[in-house]
């Protein structure tokens, strides 16, 4: 399926969707609502053309060509390049005599329109045809007989010449293009009444494709398609070995470090010290020079900086050296495939080898959109199939109390759980850290002293004579 010959969409998000792009002299459909993003991917499609060297026809039955040339203008795509067929209403008739605006009246017939059409086509042999849209076509002609044989008309006459065709549309239901959608050779759906505007395609005869809801975004540049994160599709070889905290203790109860290419997730309270602990990982990975990055949704770079200078972790250097990426995101700012598309382009263009998300409850309230878990579940999976160490951190709600691993149940995700407590001890407040689950070996089942202190992290003695530290009321004895 591979072998057909496929043409760029003008996107590179969507060609990767539609695993290549569009086949070539067919017919498609995108379908959306009012100012879902349509005929702006139309100037994309159109502009391809042009690029390739190629004739492209643009048709307009809503906006004039003036006004169309305008609005690609400010997504910066230049179609002055494409030949425009301006079937919109004009609000002077005579101006537009003699050209090929053929609605002087309400009553439209489809002889003028195919022949406009068919004589563009003739004259200028476009590779790529633009219908926009097909939904003020169907308003002009209502007898639905009449319209299906001027639509396949046309579709046939534009395909046979060697053009590929797209169409928008207006409808938000497969209803009123009902007999359209059997015909078309593929729908594209542009939503924007969800959270994120996304699109999603719905059919592609002769092709696979990748289903389901992708972003995009609009921007001055036009749009931007991050297409879902298939972690399946991703794989890299990496040497296996283990990470080593830097600091004896914390291996100790690892026993060694965390292997690489694994996830682990560290769990406590708030301000317990699980980015302190997660920077030692990265500390001690920089100082082999690997690259590691921090998404940090709850503090800005500065304030983990300072911090870690405050405890005698100096990362600053690692940061200067482009050993250390930290990367603050703020509430809302990306759509879950886009936050992916940051973080594969971190992982293949810039051999991040360490990620650290900091924390999750910021990724659910910064990407928000749908099962924003099972998309960082994915995430996880492509960064263990690129061999990337993974650093879920994860604020447990209660500071002292009852103990569960995480708000948003998401140990599974983990191959490793470490966690930090405050316990009270002869009424002293006092931190302890313990290894939960290990995936792939042993590990100490023991409880220690976690401190931290100007001069850094510190694990202390083993805390052998506490109970119920767990539970979260710890007690001396046994
Ligand atoms: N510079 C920009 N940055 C971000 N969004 C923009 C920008 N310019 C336009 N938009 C958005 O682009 C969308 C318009 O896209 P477009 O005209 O392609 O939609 P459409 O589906 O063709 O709409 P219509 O139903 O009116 O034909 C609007 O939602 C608008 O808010
Ligand atoms: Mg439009």
């Amino acid at each position: 399926m591979s072998d057909i010959d496929k043409i760029s969409t003008g996107l590179e998000g969507l060609d990767e969707i539609l695993e290549g792009g569009l086949i070539p002299r067919k017919a498609y459909l995108v379908q959306g609502g009012p100012g879902s993003g349509k005929s702006t991917l139309g100037f994309h499609f159109l502009r391809q053309a042009i690029d390739n060297d190629e004739n492209a026809l643009c048709v307009t039955m809503v906006e004039s060509q003036e006004s169309l040339r305008q609005n690609a203008a400010n997504f910066d795509i230049d179609l002055s390049e494409v030949v425009t067929l301006d079937l919109s209403p004009s609000d002077d008739v005579s101006e537009n005599a003699g050209q090929y605006n053929v609605f002087s009246s309400s009553e439209v017939e489809q002889g003028p329109i195919m022949e406009a059409v068919t004589e563009a086509i003739d004259e200028h042999s476009p590779s790529r045809v633009l219908l926009d849209s097909f939904t003020m076509l169907r308003l002009l002609n209502q007898d639905p007989y009449q319209m299906r044989k001027l639509t396949l008309s046309l579709v046939r006459y534009i395909t046979k010449r060697g053009a590929t065709l797209m169409m928008t549309s207006e409808s938000l239901s497969q209803n009123s293009d009902d007999d359209a959608a059997f015909w078309v050779d593929g729908i594209i759906k542009l939503d924007n009444s969800s959270e994120w505007r996304n699109v999603s395609v719905t059919k592609f005869r002769g092709s696979n494709f990748s289903g389901g809801k992708h972003a995009f975004r609009i921007t001055g540049d036009g749009l931007t398609i991050f297409p879902r994160l298939e972690p399946n599709n991703y794989s890299r070889k990496f040497e296996d070995g283990q990470l080593s905290s830097g600091i004896k203790g914390v291996d100790k109860l690892l026993n060694g470090g965390i292997e690489k290419g694994t996830t682990s997730l560290i769990v406590g309270p708030t301000g317990v010290g699980k980015t302190n602990l997660g920077i030692q990982f990265l500390k001690e990975a920089a100082s082999r020079n690997e690259r590691s990055a921090v998404y940090s949704f709850e503090e800005s770079k500065e304030l983990i900086m300072r911090r870690s200078e405050m405890i005698n972790t100096p990362i600053s250097n690692m940061v200067e050296k482009g050993n250390l990426k930290i990367m603050p995101v703020e509430p809302l700012s990306y759509s879950p495939d886009e936050f992916a598309k940051i973080v594969r382009k971190d992982v293949e263009e810039n051999d991040t080898r360490i990620v650290m998300i900091d924390a999750m409850g910021g990724y659910h309230m910064a990407v928000r959109g749908d099962n924003t878990l099972e998309r960082l579940h994915s995430l996880t999976v492509y960064l263990q199939n690129m061999g990337v160490t993974t650093l879920l951190l994860n604020e447990t709600k209660n500071v002292t109390g009852h103990f569960t691993t995480t708000n948003m149940n998401a140990s599974y995700l983990a191959d490793n759980i470490i966690f930090l407590r405050y316990l009270e001890v002869n009424g002293h407040m006092q931190k302890a850290i313990g290894v939960l689950k290990k995936r792939l070996s042993d590990f100490e089942k023991s409880i220690r002293e976690y401190q931290i202190t100007s001069e850094g992290v510190k694990v202390g003695k083993k805390l052998e004579n506490m109970r119920g530290i767990l539970s979260g009321y710890p007690e001396i004895g046994t």
